[in-house]
């Protein structure tokens, strides 16, 4: 079984700033940091650092060269990444004191997949391999259809939401995995245990992951309803804490470990990543996970 992500790779460009700058106002941040990003090649580096067997597929632009680096660095397979004469996508971030961020988001190449090139690297995967979406990449519903055609399981973080994804057929989602602004969007529910609720009868295959960030993950599907509290730490930068959990997850889950010990260990991976500043950075190996003192 091997996992497809077909996903954002974005140039971070983070600021700390001591607050949210305000309409009208010039702010001088007190840091700055340009690196890897995007919710597709930060859950590519999750997935890999858990374990997986994972190839990323998407666009870059010329600047955007030290992405597949890092990735496959990381241990990603980054055969199905293709140049576009278009700038790679950029994230402009704010960063205040108590690890909260605003993300201003430029598409660029990742909004430039080709539906024959999509085609063609499906063709390379089969049944029972997984397919992993967020959005933020164009081309989402032609994935989505093609992957299911091919027997493949497709895993959709919808990330950020749009009113698009929900014309997705229902029936091709396996693994439905989102925070509770998402939830709320796509089940009409507010309350997360009836969003929960609402999304697995409105996905009919779907096992459904709600993350709830300091208030913990709830999860329904298959094998149980299960809930996992949050850990608690300092938190310098949350850019990226919810890719790290959604990797882990996937890849846990992937290669047997049953749904609360796969919660669990999220649920860690996702606190140390949120003491470091970064995104792809800061996610970290197994072997740190074990070694933070919690
Ligand atoms: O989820 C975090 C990511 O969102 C950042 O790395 C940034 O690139 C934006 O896509």
């Amino acid at each position: 079984m091997r996992i497809l992500n077909y996903g954002s790779l974005n140039i971070d460009e983070t600021y700390a700033v001591p607050h949210f700058v305000q309409a009208g106002e010039t702010l001088a941040p007190t840091a700055f940091a340009r690196n890897t990003g995007g919710k597709g090649l930060n859950q590519s580096v999750a997935l890999s650092r858990a374990g997986a067997k994972v190839y990323h597929a998407g666009c870059i632009g010329a600047d955007g060269e030290f992405l597949t680096d890092f990735l496959t660095a990381a241990g990603v397979d980054c055969r199905f990444v293709r140049r576009v004469d278009t700038p790679t996508g950029r994230a402009i971030i704010q960063v205040v004191p108590a690890g909260q961020n605003c993300i201003l988001l430029y598409g660029g190449a990742n909004q430039a997949q080709r539906e024959g090139d999509m085609r063609e690297t499906l063709s390379h995967f089969d049944a029972g391999d997984v397919l992993l979406l967020q959005n933020e990449i164009n081309g989402i519903d032609f994935l989505v259809r093609e992957a299911h055609a091919r027997g493949m399981r497709v895993a959709l973080n919808p990330s950020p939401f749009d009113e698009g994804l929900l014309a997705l057929p229902t029936e091709a989602i396996d693994y439905l995995i989102l925070n509770e602004v998402e939830a709320a969007a796509m089940s009409g529910k507010e309350e997360p245990a009836a969003a929960l609720r609402a999304l697995r009868a409105r996905y009919p295959h779907a096992n459904v992951l709600l993350t709830l960030g300091s208030q913990g993950s709830l999860y329904s599907g298959r094998e149980g309803d299960f809930a996992q509290q949050a850990y608690r730490v300092r938190a310098v930068d949350t850019t990226g804490a919810g890719d790290t959990f959604t990797g882990y997850f996937l890849a846990s889950v992937s290669a047997g470990m049953p749904v609360p010990q796969a919660m669990e260990l999220s649920a860690r991976a996702a606190a140390v990543a949120v003491t470091r500043n970064g995104a792809a950075v800061a996610i970290p190996t197994p072997a740190e996970i074990a070694a933070f003192q919690f």
